[in-house]
């Protein structure tokens, strides 16, 4: 397989065509972004840290019968996949209150969600992701009722799969992000899965472990995911 001309840009990754017309290349830049793009830095070793993770978790969870968009490691910050058309939200589950959450409803952060919640973003950083519903989504002909209902049942598939495996590591999943797309008319899920887009807390201490490190300006941002790893088996 080679790697041909760059498809999309976005503030963390790369997606790059290749020979196979079914197949993109996603590059895992050092870039870390933060409040729609307004906070970017680059972290030595993170594009690194973070393809390895993903790769890791969307192995885990494809054991565990979810589709993923991940092929195979192509290099220590690519990873060859399968071409999906994106659905232009974010799917967010939350165990626990934190972020946007305490922001909009006023709740304290650290409040346990029981059952845990399900919302929808829009992606759009120039109107910054505002939530929407499924009338949104089936109106404006983003996804149909039936793939909305499948984003709800796998991203909480991924939740019943991923908290016992950071529970073990001695971690709370606190929250997380995930995208899916479409291939050949089935629902797959794609993007990223790494402490960029989900909240992770150790257990005992509540300390921070993920990319609220870098928007708190906390510090120790990689090193940090480099730990997460290796309290769920990845060395890295
Ligand atoms: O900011 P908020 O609390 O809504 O984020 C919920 C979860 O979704 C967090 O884990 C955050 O890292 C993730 N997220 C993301 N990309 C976004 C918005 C949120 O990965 N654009």
């Amino acid at each position: 397989m080679q790697k041909r001309d760059e498809l999309y840009r976005g503030k963390a990754k790369t997606v790059f065509l290749t020979d196979e017309a079914d197949k993109l290349v996603l590059y895992f830049r050092n870039d870390t972004s933060a409040f729609d793009g307004e906070k970017i830095e680059q972290l030595e070793r993170k594009g690194e840290v973070n393809n390895k993770f993903n790769h890791f978790i969307m192995q885990k969870l494809e054991a565990a019968g979810i589709k993923t968009q991940v092929e195979s490691l192509l290099s220590d910050t690519e990873c060859v996949v399968k071409k999906l058309n994106m659905i232009p939200v974010e799917c967010v589950v939350r165990n626990i209150a934190a972020g946007s959450m305490v922001r909009r409803l006023g709740v304290e952060e650290g409040l346990v969600l029981d059952p845990p919640t399900f919302e929808f973003f829009l992606k759009n950083d120039a109107l910054h992701d505002p939530m929407v519903n499924d009338y949104h989504i089936t109106a404006f002909g983003w996804a149909t009722q039936e793939q909305i209902d499948e984003m709800k049942r796998l991203t909480f598939a991924v939740n019943d799969v991923l908290k016992p495996l950071f529970e073990k590591g001695g971690m709370l999943l606190v929250d997380y992000k995930l995208e899916f797309g479409l291939c050949n008319g089935e629902l797959i899920l794609g993007d990223e899965f790494t402490p960029d887009g989900c909240r992770l807390w150790d257990k005992e201490t509540r300390k921070k472990l993920d990319k609220d490190r870098f928007r708190q300006g906390l510090g120790s941002v990689v090193e940090s995911y480099i730990e997460v790893a290796k309290r769920i088996g990845l060395d890295l």
